[in-house]
């Protein structure tokens, strides 16, 4: 699989997250969670770029940040070559800007608001764009339910009338009715039922061909991302371990992160049986020094405990590791 164009266009360079941790009464800062700790990585134009990692290890942070929902403590987002979001940007991103890259959360229902109608929430981003007027937004919105495979009379219900799917489809129709060139796709099979997974999964890379899209598709285990994505990234506390395309990230995975994470997902019609990966990820309030999975890691070396790897190219993908 290769997306449309190779080159870089929206890149993400050394993109840092803090949050301050506060206490007692007077709620003073005792301390930062480095949810996302220097992060550099580039989407190209129509790829779908997978991002994994265990729970807690700042993917939905780092997502947040590309949709501007999160200010980055450090670093710039780009696009085209144009800083987006940094703490160093004085003026705000024009709305234009920001409704190049849209969101879909892993909760449909904690995302769309229950009082409104679905023809309401389909064209309220449209109306905040001055996209189209009145009644050809209606219009409009007819149509990205029909590309999201739900009926014209969905326009005059309300969420709690759907089923976590068809929630998740009009979430996608959502993001969709700004045209964005990027969807931030966050964990959005995770809630629903097996069965209607593979479903959406097959409309987002329908959407995808259909309109030139882009994805950041976040997902903790490999399972989903394996089939979707044109390149994998795997992320651990708040670093990047390893990024590869897809097929020979899964196949032959370099990092000793990535390899377990790998060893996680049960492989269809073969033997090979499911290996969680033993112990629990360190605190992002207090992250080791060195390399950050050097607590859990088999291979480590006595290096890795004090000293960060730098990121290397072995075989076609950036491993950040110093057995390389
Ligand atoms: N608003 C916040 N305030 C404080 N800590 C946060 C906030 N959001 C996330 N975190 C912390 O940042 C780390 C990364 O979280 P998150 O980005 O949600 O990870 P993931 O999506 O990979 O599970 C976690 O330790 C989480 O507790
Ligand atoms: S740098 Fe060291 S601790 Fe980190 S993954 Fe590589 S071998 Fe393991
Ligand atoms: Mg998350």
């Amino acid at each position: 699989m290769n997306p449309e164009s190779a080159a870089p266009w929206i890149t993400v360079e050394d993109v840092e997250v803090r949050f301050p941790i506060r206490r007692g009464v007077l709620a003073r800062v005792k301390g930062h969670v480095h949810a996302v700790g220097g992060i550099s990585l580039e989407i190209a134009r129509g790829e779908t770029l997978g991002l994994a990692g265990e729970s807690g290890c700042g993917k939905t942070t780092l997502g947040r940040v590309l949709a501007g929902l999160e200010r980055p403590t450090a670093g710039a987002v780009k696009l085209d070559g144009e800083i987006l979001f940094s703490p160093q940007r004085k003026k705000p991103p024009t709305k234009d800007q920001r409704r190049r890259i849209q969101m879909v959360f892993q909760d449909p229902m904690a995302s769309l608001n229950p009082r409104l109608t679905i023809g309401d929430l389909l064209t309220e981003g449209m109306a905040e764009h001055r996209m189209l007027k009145g009644e050809s937004r209606d219009a409009a919105a007819v149509r990205l339910l029909a590309e999201v495979g739900l009926d014209e009379s969905a326009l005059w219900k309300y969420p709690f009338e759907f089923s976590g799917g068809q929630r998740q489809r009009i979430c996608i129709a959502r993001a969709l009715s700004l045209r964005p060139d990027l969807v931030v796709c966050d964990e959005v099979v995770s809630a629903l039922d097996v069965s209607v997974q593979a479903q959406v999964i097959n409309l987002l890379a329908d959407l995808r061909r259909k309109h030139g899209l882009a994805y950041l598709m976040i997902a903790h285990d490999l399972s989903v991302l394996r089939h979707v994505s044109h390149r994998i990234a795997v992320m651990y506390l708040g670093r990047l371990a390893e990024v590869g395309p897809a097929e020979s990230l899964v196949a032959a995975p370099k990092h000793p992160y990535a390899q377990a994470l790998v060893a996680a997902v049960p492989v269809p019609g073969t033997k090979r049986k499911r290996k969680a990966l033993p112990g629990e990820p360190p605190s992002a309030a207090n992250p080791p020094p060195g390399c950050p999975f050097h607590p859990r890691c088999p291979q480590a070396l006595p290096i890795c405990r004090t000293q960060a790897p730098a990121s290397r190219e072995v075989d076609g993908h950036r491993v950040w590791c110093h057995l390389y």
